[in-house]
């Protein structure tokens, strides 16, 4: 894997600009060196998550990147899936495999150019990370899903800690019926890289 191109520099980037300009390049690569080479799985994880807490219907991926975790659902189910992403190159990789209704730019860390209550579900997997997007952005996530619906995300687990994400998730309580948290493994059993043993939280909540 190119040295630039990496999950060391993705961890080290401090503004939605700069993640912008990382992914402009990274987009064409992505999916070779990062999720294959990687040995990457957290999207099939929140797509099972999704599914086992009975998600469905018209579905937002947040910071989609390049349509893996909408591959991951519509390989178990049927879903309509829309896809938002800060970085356009990202975007035009996902749009290529034809597998979203419709794709938009967004900055998760400002509002989602969406109505309130649109979505049955939200979803988003390898998003919420170190230099990445933080606990705030979930309030966001909540306006846009229906009452009844349904947001399954993963969030890094050592990001989960150093932003105190479940203070957030607790605040949010009052506009939500519940949440659960299930702990899980980002690469496959058989990576070897510095990473490997790397975990993330999939939270999920019913709105
Ligand atoms: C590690 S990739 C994950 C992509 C995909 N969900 C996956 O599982 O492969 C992180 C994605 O988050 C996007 N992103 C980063 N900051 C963002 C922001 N502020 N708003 C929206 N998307 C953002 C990046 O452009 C990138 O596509």
């Amino acid at each position: 894997m190119n040295r630039k191109l990496s999950l060391e520099s993705a961890y080290d980037l401090k503004s939605p600009k700069d993640n912008i300009e990382l992914y402009s390049v990274w987009a064409e690569t992505y999916d070779m060196d990062f999720i294959n080479e990687m040995q990457y799985k957290l999207h099939f994880s929140v797509a099972d998550e999704f599914i086992l807490n009975g998600g469905e219907g018209l579905v937002l991926d947040v910071g989609a990147g390049t349509g893996a975790l909408a591959q991951a659902l519509l390989q178990k189910g049927k879903f309509s899936i829309e896809a938002t992403d800060i970085s356009e190159e990202m975007l035009k990789i996902a749009k290529s495999k034809n597998i979203y209704k419709r794709s938009f730019l967004s900055d998760l860390t400002k509002e989602i150019p969406v109505e309130n209550s649109f979505y049955d579900g939200v979803v988003s997997s390898g998003t919420f990370t170190h230099g990445h997007v933080g606990p705030s952005s979930i309030g966001e996530l909540v306006r846009v899903t229906k009452p009844g619906g349904l947001i399954t995300i993963s969030i890094n687990e050592k990001h989960w800690v150093a932003l105190d994400f479940k203070s957030e998730v607790k605040k949010l309580n009052n506009y939500t019926r519940n949440y659960t948290l299930k702990k899980i493994s980002i690469y496959g059993e058989q990576s070897t890289h510095d990473h490997k043993n790397d975990k993330a939280i999939i939270l999920t909540i019913k709105v």
